[in-house]
């Protein structure tokens, strides 16, 4: 289904879905998002952005923003999260100032980014790069906006998965009743369908203009690393 949605066009999460992605996020995959937090923290360390000041960071469609909030609370960020769905943006700065942190969110498509070029240090991007209807696009948007030494963690479901990855990755999940049931089910119908694999991955990083990546499988998701 996704893999049909997105060929239509991005497919973005808003109304109820959004309110509902929010609560499922903050009462079960804080801790992931807080380990994702610092895999961003050691690609750039506070204080390391080009010319030695803080460093800029970008989380492409951060949906409710837990991976942004995370990282600032890392460290001395700028951090700017860009989602294309409007509901997001709202329930992201409301997420930052429940948590008392400084993030500048903003609504926008990865594909045609309202930003300058060589913005940012680092660029971040999780479980969204298969809802993009444009992905070749959004790997040309990333290498404009991102600095010369900059680099990019994309991290995606990778579509190669066995059921036992899946079952542990829902376990860690801690979810109950109805909500695993359906994480079940979307890992492994509509989400696998529209994930890529990692020779797929490979294919439009090779059509992109990053010269310098690498594609990693670590369980239940592809761990993509860019280097500009
Ligand atoms: C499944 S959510 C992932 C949210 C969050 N990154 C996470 O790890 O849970 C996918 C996100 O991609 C956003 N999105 C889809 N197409 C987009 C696009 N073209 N540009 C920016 N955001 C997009 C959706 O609105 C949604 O917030």
């Amino acid at each position: 289904m996704l893999k049909y949605l997105r060929k239509i066009n991005d497919v973005s999460i808003t109304g109820n879905m959004a309110k509902w992605y929010d609560k499922n996020s903050r009462e079960n995959r804080r801790a992931e998002f807080a380990g994702y937090a610092k895999e961003i923290a050691c690609l750039v360390k506070p204080g390391e952005g080009s010319g030695g000041g803080k460093p800029h960071i970008l989380e492409v469609a951060p949906g409710p923003g837990y991976v942004s909030i995370e990282l600032a609370k890392l460290g001395n960020y700028h951090i700017t999260g860009m989602d294309i769905s409007a509901d997001f943006v709202e329930i992201c700065k409301a997420n930052a100032n429940r948590e008392k942190v400084a993030v500048d969110f903003v609504q926008g498509n990865v594909s045609a980014m309202p930003f300058n070029g060589e913005s940012f240090d680092a660029l971040f991007c999780s479980a969204a790069f298969k809802n993009f209807h444009n992905p070749s696009g959004a790997l040309e948007e990333m290498y404009r906006v991102l600095k010369p030494g900059g680099q990019g963690l994309i991290i995606d479901m990778n579509k190669n998965t066995t059921t036992a990855v899946r079952k542990g990755e829902v376990h860690k999940m801690q979810v109950h009743g109805f909500e695993r049931w359906f994480m079940l089910f979307a890992f492994g119908t509509f989400l696998r369908n529209g994930a890529y694999t990692k020779e797929g991955f490979e294919a439009l990083l090779a059509s992109s203009r990053f010269s310098n990546w690498n594609v990693e499988e670590q369980g239940i998701s592809l761990y993509v690393h860019l280097y500009k």
